[in-house]
């Protein structure tokens, strides 16, 4: 028998999830979890906080629950699942949460959607390269709407770790090096999946991850130890998030490292002081995977038991497969370790988020059989896919405008292990992509040149293997074309997690087979397959063109071919310094002076004795098949006081041969502070385009806020004092000039 009390709050918990309470109004979603809330029993409260995985880990790949949780959810024990989609199987475990849970609270069902479900976008450093947010932001809504149509809800996603060393086998999925641009494309992320109407049934909550310095890792070796200044770390690293955060996003996910001795998990400083206190950021955060129970090993907890405590007392919400919260949590409040107000706080997270969903509303919004047959791989998603992917494409090389090919090319030699892969493209974390579903480069160049080319394949050698048994072939069919289209680079598991890598040369034998195919004397077009940079000095000294492509989907072939005759004409820029050497590493563009910066006529600088200090291709780079003349930097004052705000304009001019798209950058150097600053700092960019022989003006607007950082006293605050302007191509080819800002 009910009690009367429980019969009333009941009553009160339909009205307030009754759909004629203006159910999306922020009072209402806060009064709404309250009355959940009240209702909830300290199991049900720890229910929520868990959750677990698909059988997926044991290898099956399936998309099913593993034994025993369906029970769980209809105790109300499990608040989430990750690794399970499909409309049917999430229908099916939504209504056992709905119907057969006493409190009927839906499941929220997250994946890592990192550049598509079943529809693979280019990987998130490609993207990138396109330095466009608003196609950043479409790319995420359209992987919204198809993973949307499949039951989830809640992507891991975007990744928006900086990461300065290229050896880091996860700077595929993020954004590169740089603050201002990773912020960019953070927040276009955030709004494409989220959109305007959280509670719409094609946007999913978005999860800013990995919170936080996950990109620090010491040697760039994944999971390894990060230890840096506050004010790198608030200045750099954190900038991302904060602008994601401001943006709305829904969750975040804590990062596996430590920082300065302090794992995420259980870092109350950055979940709750900088994140909660000082951000207001109202959303839940979910631990990695075991992060929680990674605590041991770390060495701050002596068992799950502490480590659960540590978490939750440090405001991670959610326990992604640790078994920690369900197994320590009631013992832990009974003890006194963890309070009610703190377990109760970190449920009233989670419900918001469902509410804002509109789970509470419809649970079976994101279930639905027939849209997922529509929307999956639907040609709206596969042609956005290709549009995205002609974007990423970085032109690093292009002597003598050898690119674009003539499309009366007679005879074209597409050469090297990655030519003719439908694997490989579709990248690290791809989600549900298929190789059957991708075009290759040497399908796509096929498709191009119709009847019209005779194209050769081989495939030279693998891509990670010693042996040279198919060199004789490849320049066998190097010597009878016109032009070598040689596709070099990584598989797809060289990089993303746990792929870090000590070297940064290509694989194998790849650069031999290069060599080879030079001494033909055939002009070589290198397309570059990769997730992170790599040191193609030999390439960048002999092939007459190179393509940097990354990863770039299902639309590989079609986006390459399309650059590679001119159909498109390149505007990609690096997100991250190419070094020539490994050991130069870390290296990007935004470092300090030094005392003794390099100077080539004094020996003892700030430099390596064996080679050079210099990056292959710096930071912001990428040509076009045009040439773009830059000219007439002008400020609108030489000195500005901290309210008024400094324009800076530049004339572009297109003075080459075709239609073009120009990213225009403009950097600062902040020259004298009561701490250093480095030598040039990304402030905004442009994307333009330009017909030929079309100039225009470019207008950026400074303001105070674009010249604050962390002073002495970790206040951020502008100092007064001379600064200069950089505006250009690239972080390094700018013009100059410099201006005051006075008290
Ligand atoms: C571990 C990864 O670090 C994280 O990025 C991912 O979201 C989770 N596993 C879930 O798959």
């Amino acid at each position: 028998m009910k009690s009367k009390s429980t019969v009333i709050l009941l009553f009160i918990f339909f009205l307030l999830t009754s759909k004629n309470l203006s159910p999306q109004s922020a009072k209402t979603i806060e009064q709404r979890v309250d009355s959940v809330l009240a209702l909830m029993t300290q199991e049900e409260k720890i229910g929520q906080l868990v959750q677990f995985t698909g059988d997926w880990d044991t290898g099956t790949h399936s998309t099913e629950p593993k034994a025993g949780k369906r029970e769980l959810v209809s105790e109300g024990k499990i608040g989430s699942f990750l690794n399970i989609f499909g409309a049917d199987m999430t229908r099916g475990l939504q209504k056992i949460a709905v119907e057969k849970s006493r409190l009927k609270i839906p499941l929220i069902f997250g994946l890592d959607v990192i550049h598509g479900f079943r529809t693979t976008f280019p990987v998130p450093i490609a993207e990138a390269s396109s330095w466009e947010p608003a196609l950043v932001e479409k790319s995420a809504r359209m992987q919204a709407i198809e993973v949307s149509a499949s039951g989830i809800n809640w992507t891991f996603n975007p990744m928006v770790d900086i990461a300065r060393d290229p050896r880091w086998g996860r700077i595929v999925e993020g954004s590169g090096e740089d603050p201002v641009l990773g912020a960019a494309m953070a927040v276009a992320r955030v709004k494409g999946y989220q959109g305007n109407d959280l509670s719409a049934n094609n946007t999913i909550a978005a999860c800013l991850k990995h919170f936080a310095g996950y990109g620090g890792a010491e040697g760039g070796r994944d999971y390894n130890t990060v230890d840096f200044s506050e004010r790198t770390f608030r200045e750099v690293y954190l900038k991302p998030f904060k602008a994601a955060v401001d943006a709305g996003a829904a969750t975040l996910m804590a990062s596996f490292n430590e920082i300065g001795g302090v794992p995420s998990s259980a870092n109350h400083q950055l979940l709750t002081k900088i994140l909660r206190d000082e951000w207001k950021f109202d959303g839940f955060v979910v631990s990695d995977w075991n992060s929680i129970g990674e605590l041991i090993p770390h060495g701050v907890a002596r068992d799950l038991k502490q480590a659960a405590e540590l978490a939750l007392n440090a405001g991670l919400d959610m326990d992604m497969e640790s078994n920690a919260y369900t197994k320590h949590l009631s013992e832990l409040l009974a003890e006194g370790k963890v309070s009610g107000k703190t377990l109760d706080e970190s449920v009233r997270r989670i419900l918001r988020i469902k509410f804002r969903l509109g789970l509470f509303d419809d649970p079976f919004k994101y279930c639905d059989a027939e849209r997922e047959k529509k929307t999956i791989l639907s040609k709206e998603m596969k042609d956005a896919a290709h549009e995205v992917a002609t974007k990423a494409i970085v032109l690093l090389k292009n002597e003598n405008g050898f690119l674009p090919l003539n499309k009366e090319t007679k005879k074209i030699a597409v050469i090297g292990p990655l030519a003719n892969s439908t694997a490989d493209p579709l990248g690290p974390w791809n989600q549900q992509g298929d190789a059957k579903d991708v075009v290759s480069v040497l399908q796509g160049i096929k498709n191009k040149c119709g009847d019209k080319a005779k194209i050769l394949y081989e495939e030279g050698c693998s891509i990670a293997g010693k042996e040279t048994d198919g060199f004789g072939k490849a320049i066998q069919a190097a010597k009878e074309a016109d032009v070598v289209v040689l596709v070099v680079g990584e598989s797809l598991d060289m990089s993303g997690e746990a792929r870090a890598r000590a070297t940064l040369d290509l694989p194998g034998v790849q650069e031999e087979l290069a060599k080879e195919i030079y001494k033909t004397g055939k002009p070589i077009v290198a397309v570059l397959m990769n997730g992170r940079p790599l040191t193609i000095n030999w390439l960048n000294e002999h092939a007459a063109a190179i393509l940097e492509t990354w990863f770039l989907g299902i639309r590989t072939g079609d986006a390459i071919a399309d650059v590679l005759f001119g159909d498109v004409n390149p505007s990609g820029k690096l997100p991250v310094t190419f070094p020539k050497y490994v050991g130069q590493v870390p290296m990007y563009y935004n470092h300090k002076n030094t005392g003794r910066p390099y100077d080539p006529k004094n020996n003892y600088t700030s430099y390596y004795a064996d080679y050079d200090n210099s990056p292959l291709y710096p930071f912001g780079y990428g040509l076009s098949y045009t040439k773009f003349v830059y000219d007439d930097l002008k400020l609108s004052s030489k000195k500005i006081s901290k309210t008024e705000s400094l324009k800076i304009s530049i004339e572009v001019k297109n003075n080459g041969s075709y239609d073009g798209e120009e990213v225009v950058q403009l950097y600062i150097r902040d020259l004298v502070g009561s701490v250093t600053r480095p030598v040039k700092e990304l402030k905004s960019f442009q994307k333009i385009f330009l017909k030929k022989d079309e100039t225009k003006k470019v207008e950026f607007t400074l303001t105070d806020e674009d010249l604050k950082f962390y002073n002495l006293d970790m206040n951020f605050v502008s100092e007064p004092g001379m600064f200069k302007v950089f505006v250009g191509t690239n972080s390094v080819e700018c013009l100059e000039d410099e201006f005051e800002l006075i008290n």
